[in-house]
């Protein structure tokens, strides 16, 4: 574990321990406050991410945004990451071993932060934090305390895209932390 920001993020943006690294146009390391009580944790970059190297710009990010904006989050108040920091080719899933691999730099930036809030965007973030025995349709919007934080899985943003009427859910659960 590294104690610096700025070694763990030099560190994670030369990392070539998976094979996402090999299409990759940034690393998307994480955004926001390093202090922040609350974080947020995606599934992995999307092409706008990976052309910017920055989590949640895209059109799942925009939505997000203006959830933060209605309930009162502000984006630079908080710390977002994914659970893979480089882009899937066509936006699949991450794989196991991917995620595995990716899995010190955020259990790092978690140490870093210390968060009281963990909100979990979508199952990916859900299996792979809280593990593959909890599903996102079950769990969405109620509150697990483990080893003293408060993890809130809810539907990714993506997700809202597909469904409109997943948004309500999503703006209660932001609303709830
Ligand atoms: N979807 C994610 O899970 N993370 C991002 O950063 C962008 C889209």
């Amino acid at each position: 574990m590294y104690q610096d920001w700025e070694e763990l993020e030099e560190v994670c943006k030369n990392c070539r321990k998976c094979r996402l690294c090999t299409n990759r146009t940034n690393v998307v390391f994480g955004t926001g406050n390093r202090n922040a009580e609350i974080m947020f944790i995606g599934e992995g970059p999307g092409a706008d991410e990976d052309a910017q190297g920055i989590p949640f710009v895209g059109k799942a990010g925009k939505l997000m945004n203006m959830a933060f904006e209605g309930v009162g989050i502000k984006r630079e108040e908080v710390y977002i990451a994914n659970i893979v920091k480089c882009r899937p080719p066509g936006n699949r899933n991450p794989e196991d071993d991917e995620a595995e691999a990716c899995m010190d730099y955020l259990r790092n930036q978690v140490m870093l932060v210390k968060p009281k809030k963990i909100v979990l965007l979508g199952s990916v973030a859900l299996k792979n934090i809280l593990g593959k025995e909890y599903g996102i349709t079950a769990t969405r919007g109620k509150k697990i305390e483990k080893k003293g934080i408060i993890y809130l899985p809810t539907w990714h943003p993506a997700a809202l895209l597909r469904d409109e009427s997943k948004k309500i859910d999503f703006w209660n659960d932001l609303k709830s932390i």
